[in-house]
């Protein structure tokens, strides 16, 4: 049925879709259905309420990120007015909902639902005069905050009206039919022509086209892209789990992302997204990286790099926090944006932010379109296909994989001599067979990840390179297993955490022989001294530290640099097959959503 085919995709939490078919609909075959839980469940009671499939005519569905009131049947959208007549989903946030709700109580209107998305059918029903594009744009004028929003009304049949502003939504072109969407995910098996939206879009969408106008009723132009990934990379293709699939592809993924970019002759990366010649590359003497969750942690990677390779001083920058703080940014400042999704709301907003204050800002964005990857301006795509799983896996090497070419062209225009890019490229091209070997150890991760998995509590202790790496890896395990897991600078571990440490609390320390090794084999030894049990990553042949630690994960012998993606995929391993374990929802973990678009 379509809108399960629309939003199955894993980790939509949040996201609107829509359908237009062949334009009327009876009057009577008007529904609205909600479940909590799965869209199964939904699915299940479209079935017993409904029929299966949407015949001759137009639906919106959406599946709710709780802001606003508990996840509940009532909470759920559609929101209806009081009418019945004008049913909307939305996608966001509506900041002064509460001066609204008000506002339109005391004129007597009854609200069904404690969500702040509920005043928007409320208010285009004021708002109507006869015309639903008029109301949905008067409506939305009265509102501040985010918004993808699609409306449909029994007044109009075969008509929607669809807007953004802060969220993302774009339209899918079909034959004789039309689709809406946050992610092309969910329309990829339908159409793969999209119009991406921009804010304060608002589009007429029947089945035979979009009238793409602004709140104030001009009409603009958007471009049609094609999406550039097959239908089947959003699929499971014979893996349980997205996560596992998306662990394994990552040699593609990680050569789609190098292929093209290493130039031998020059011994230098050749990033095309990045549009600055040599000497606006010798311009930037400073780079601000802003990111969230993983994509933070890509970016605490890329630090190591931007300083060790090209030094250039950085800071990298929770993205949250970025626009709040007022932060300093001079026209010699190049603000890189970390994003798999590119739709980030947080970081959009820095984005913004360092746009408004001059700086030059280069994304790296996974999805193509993205309004990172637009706004931005500049963009280096990871070309690592379809993230679908909650939990980032792909998408944090290739982005560190990009951070890594980033760092050597800005090196090479530096300080960086053409024998060390030399051999650096060398390093660079053999990731994805590095990256085959972890996983061909995948089973002996699956061993030890089991005698851990009733485990309550886990710290990951890194240092230098590494570090990131298990602020990484406690993040993987956290938000797929449950199990409450920190990420410490392996030295910081004795400034407090440490008085955490006992036998039911494991330690994954990154011990791999590289610089800094030395000092980690201390710090196991503390933690050996609390009777943490200890699992060490090791380089393959190194047995130092074996005797020291409960378990190995071996990870090949490599540099500092290529290090944190190799063992990266060893950690994502271990949080997998421990949430496997556990029995957990890997795909759709509790709470989580894959793009986060609200602040
Ligand atoms: O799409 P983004 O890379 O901007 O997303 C940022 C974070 O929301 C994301 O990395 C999140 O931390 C993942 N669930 C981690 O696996």
């Amino acid at each position: 049925m379509w809108y399960r085919r629309l939003c199955r995709t894993p980790g939509s939490p949040g996201h609107v879709v829509g359908r237009i078919e062949t334009p009327g609909i009876p009057r009577l075959d008007r529904k609205s259905v909600k479940t909590i839980g799965k869209v199964a469940n939904l699915e299940k009671r479209t079935a017993e309420q409904v029929g299966l499939e949407l015949k001759n005519g137009l639906g919106i569905a959406h599946t709710r990120w709780a802001t606003h009131g508990f996840p509940s049947e009532e909470n759920a959208h559609p929101h209806l007015d009081s009418s019945g007549r004008f049913a909307v989903v939305h996608n966001g946030i509506i900041e002064n909902y509460q001066v609204l709700k008000k506002h339109l109580q005391d004129q007597g209107v009854k609200f069904a639902s404690e969500t702040d998305s509920e005043v928007l059918s409320h208010l285009i029903a004021q708002c109507y005069n006869g015309d639903l594009f008029d109301a949905v744009a008067g409506a939305l004028k009265k509102v501040t905050g985010t918004y993808a929003i699609a409306v449909i009304s029994s007044e109009h049949p075969g008509v929607m009206v669809v807007a953004r502003c802060g969220s993302p939504l774009l339209v899918g072109v079909g034959s004789g039919e039309m689709f809406i969407a946050s992610d092309a995910a969910a329309i990829a098996g339908f159409t793969r022509q999209v119009i991406y939206l921009n804010d304060h879009d608002i589009a007429l969408v029947t089945s035979a086209e979009a009238d793409i106008r602004s709140l104030d009723n001009v009409a603009v132009n958007r471009n049609v892209s094609c999406i550039d990934w097959e239908p089947e990379a959003a699929e499971k293709s014979g893996f349980d789990h997205f996560m596992l699939k998306e662990i394994c592809e990552q040699p593609e993924a990680l050569a789609n992302t190098i292929r093209g970019r290493l130039d031998t002759r020059a011994a230098n990366a050749r990033l095309n997204g990045l549009n600055l010649s040599p000497y606006e590359l010798a311009r930037i003497h400073r780079i601000v990286i802003a990111a969230c969750g993983t994509s933070m942690h890509a970016g605490m990677v890329g630090r190591y790099y931007f300083e060790d390779l090209a030094a250039i001083p950085v800071d990298v920058e929770q993205a949250a926090e970025f626009r709040y703080r007022n932060p300093i940014i001079q026209p010699d400042t190049l603000v890189i944006p970390v994003s798999q999704s590119g739709e980030t709301a947080d970081t959009l907003a820095a984005v913004r932010e360092a746009a408004n204050k001059g700086a030059i800002v280069a994304a790296v964005c996974n999805v193509v379109g993205s309004t990172i990857a637009r706004e931005s301006g500049r963009c280096i795509y990871l070309h690592a296909g379809p993230e679908i799983g909650v939990a980032s896996t792909k998408a944090f090497t290739c982005q560190v994989s990009v951070l890594l070419m980033m760092a050597m062209l800005l090196g090479r225009n530096r300080r960086m001599s053409y024998q060390a890019a030399l051999e650096l490229i060398a390093e660079i091209e053999n990731i994805p067979q590095l990256v085959r070997e972890v996983l061909e150890t995948r089973s002996h991760i699956e061993t030890v990840a089991r005698k851990y998995a009733k485990a309550d509590n886990f710290f990951y202790i890194g240092r230098g390179y590494l570090y990131p790496v298990a602020l990484e890896g406690a993040l993987k395990l956290k938000e797929i297993s449950y199990i409450h897991a920190e990420g410490y600078h392996a030295a910081e571990l004795k400034h407090g955490p440490i008085a955490l440490l006992e036998d039911k609390v494991p330690v994954l320390a990154l011990a791999n022989d590289l610089p800094g090794k030395d000092k980690m084999i201390g710090n196991i030894q503390e933690c050996r001294a609390r009777c943490s049990p200890v699992i060490a990553t090791a380089t393959t042949g190194d047995l130092e530290v074996e005797d020291m630690v409960d378990d190995v994960i071996r990870i090949p012998r490599c540099s500092q640099y290529v290090a944190p993606i190799v063992t990266a995929v060893a950690l994502q391993l271990f949080a997998y097959y421990i949430a496997r374990e556990r029995g957990c929802e890997i795909d759709q973990p509790r709470n989580l959503a894959k793009s986060v678009t609200v602040e």
